[in-house]
């Protein structure tokens, strides 16, 4: 895919987002009142989300980072999920939330999620700024969802296309001219 021979189609305004980051900081600070919140955060599409979501959190939470395998420059998932940087230690007595920009396969998430409960957590959610249910392929329905949206290619706000464009402050489709 050439992008600078597509049309930008914005899907998620920054204004789209911005209210929508107030309303999960307030539902997720709701539920893990009073719990100890471990947020991890998987790079680098989440970054971005990640830290303005941590800002609309008012309860304690501690964030950390991990790096997984992903599309690399092309635009379809290789199938499996290597995990490239993990986090360190136990997670007992910690409510685990992991962070992504997107949920497409579902693999990342199921494979993180899967590995993180052998770190013995008192259990773990997700949160995804994007949904995209009709390209699933393991069963998988995040706790938290920014925006559901249709099996298109997306861009923008920590999604890359070819390791850019991760700087846009808004979700843009990119499609073709021709169609
Ligand atoms: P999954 O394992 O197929 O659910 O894919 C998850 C990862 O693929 C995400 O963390 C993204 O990094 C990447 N990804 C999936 N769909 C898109 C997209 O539309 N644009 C950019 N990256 C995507
Ligand atoms: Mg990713």
């Amino acid at each position: 895919m050439d992008i600078d021979k597509k049309v930008w189609e914005v899907l998620c305004s920054e204004e789209d987002i911005l209210n929508r980051l107030n309303e999960l900081g307030t539902e997720i600070s709701d539920y893990y009142r009073g719990k100890n919140l471990y947020i991890v955060s998987l790079l680098k599409g989440s970054f971005i989300f990640t830290a303005d979501l941590v800002r609309k959190l008012d309860v304690p939470v501690k964030v950390d980072f991990m790096t997984t395998s992903s599309y690399g420059h092309g635009e379809e998932s290789s199938g499996s999920v290597k995990i490239v940087n993990d986090i360190k230690g136990d997670l007992k007595g910690y409510h685990v939330l992991v962070v992504d920009d997107i949920t497409d396969s579902g693999l990342t998430m199921k494979s993180v999620m899967d590995h993180l409960k052998t770190k013995n957590p008192e259990g773990v959610k997700s949160c995804v700024l994007l949904d995209k249910p009709e390209r699933r392929k393991v069963e998988i329905e995040p706790d938290y969802v920014g925006f559901t949206i249709p099996d298109k290619f997306v861009v923008g706000y920590g999604l890359n296309y070819g390791d850019y464009y991760r700087n846009i402050p808004y979700v843009f489709v990119v499609t073709d001219e021709d169609r």
